[in-house]
């Protein structure tokens, strides 16, 4: 399984053929994106670096080469403007999603497929219904990026490598995410315990930090117009979980049938990832406060289904 079609060079799209790069993660990596001119320069630029790293096969695309692709990675579409919620992007990019879905089920593509475009729990949900094809298959970036943020943020704040900050960002990838903190760990102690040994670190600084986790696209966004070497990481991580059959744990869109209380809706679980893409949801305990997050989460959703 090495073959990758990327669908969307813009901004988060080239950070993430740039993240597969020097990662080393596929073999072949074919770039779809209107501006063909752009997707030159960049295979020209991303070549460039190959003799430092993996070999790799980098061209642009046509979407008949999504035929017997492993992977499908879509990141087209509008970006959130400034102030713009990611559900307000939603009308704009359902039209885009439909013209790119039709042609790649068009080559007979039977891989993966993997969405970034926002928002994006429900064009993950849309790609599934106009594909037809089975739940495992459809996976949305969902909040593998804010987990990340909340993990990295933690980790700075409290000096401990953010990859040891267990912890997961649940839900919608936008304003009703949350972290699940009673089932978070670091190194070893649940959050409760780590708290009660570092009175430096509060449960108030805690909430600030997930404010914060939740807000960053914005604060990005206004900062320099766009977010992407974030999600492109999360994409790439996900990508080599895919990819190298990892099986790995990680926080991405799923479709939920029943997880949660929900069913025909996808938003982000923790799930278990492998070659087949979702080889299993993993419905962690909630809270009832954490439940009720979920639940406002998946309303906020519903609410927005194409
Ligand atoms: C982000 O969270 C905008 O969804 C994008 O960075």
């Amino acid at each position: 399984m090495n073959k990758i079609i990327l669908v969307g060079n813009g901004d988060v799209g080239s950070s993430y053929s740039f993240a597969l790069v020097a990662q080393g993660i596929g073999t072949e990596i074919g770039i779809i994106d209107l501006n063909q001119q752009k997707v030159s320069g960049d295979i020209k630029d991303l070549a460039h670096g190959l003799a430092y790293v993996a070999p790799k096969s980098i061209y642009s695309a046509s979407y008949q080469d999504c035929s017997d692709a492993d992977l499908v990675v879509i990141t087209a579409g509008a970006a959130q403007i400034t102030g713009e919620t990611r559900l307000e992007l939603l009308n704009r990019n359902a039209r885009i999603m439909k013209t790119i879905v039709t042609e790649i089920v068009e080559s007979g593509f039977q891989g993966i497929f993997l969405i970034a475009s926002n928002p994006v729990d429900v064009l993950t949900q849309y790609v599934k219904e106009l594909t037809g094809f089975p739940a495992n298959k459809v996976i949305g970036s969902g909040t593998s990026l804010d987990t990340a943020r909340l993990r990295n943020t933690i980790g700075e704040r409290i000096k401990v490598d953010p990859r040891d900050v267990n912890i997961f960002v649940l839900g919608e990838h936008g304003d009703t995410q949350f972290p699940v903190w009673s089932h978070g760990n670091i190194g070893g102690l649940s959050i409760e315990e780590w708290l009660d040994k570092h009175p430096d670190l509060s449960r108030n600084d805690l909430d600030e930090i997930a404010k914060e986790v939740r807000e960053a696209a914005y604060t990005i966004i206004e900062a320099k117009g766009s977010t992407h070497y974030g999600i492109a990481i999360s994409l790439a991580r996900i990508t080599k979980a895919i990819l190298n059959d990892e099986n790995a744990v990680l926080p991405v869109s799923v479709h939920l049938t029943g997880e949660y209380g929900a069913s025909d809706i996808c938003i982000s679980s923790t799930a278990v990832i492998n070659k087949n893409g979702i080889k299993e949801i993993i419905e962690i305990p909630l809270n009832e406060e954490e439940m009720k997050k979920m639940s406002t989460s998946i309303e906020a959703l519903k609410k927005m289904i194409v």
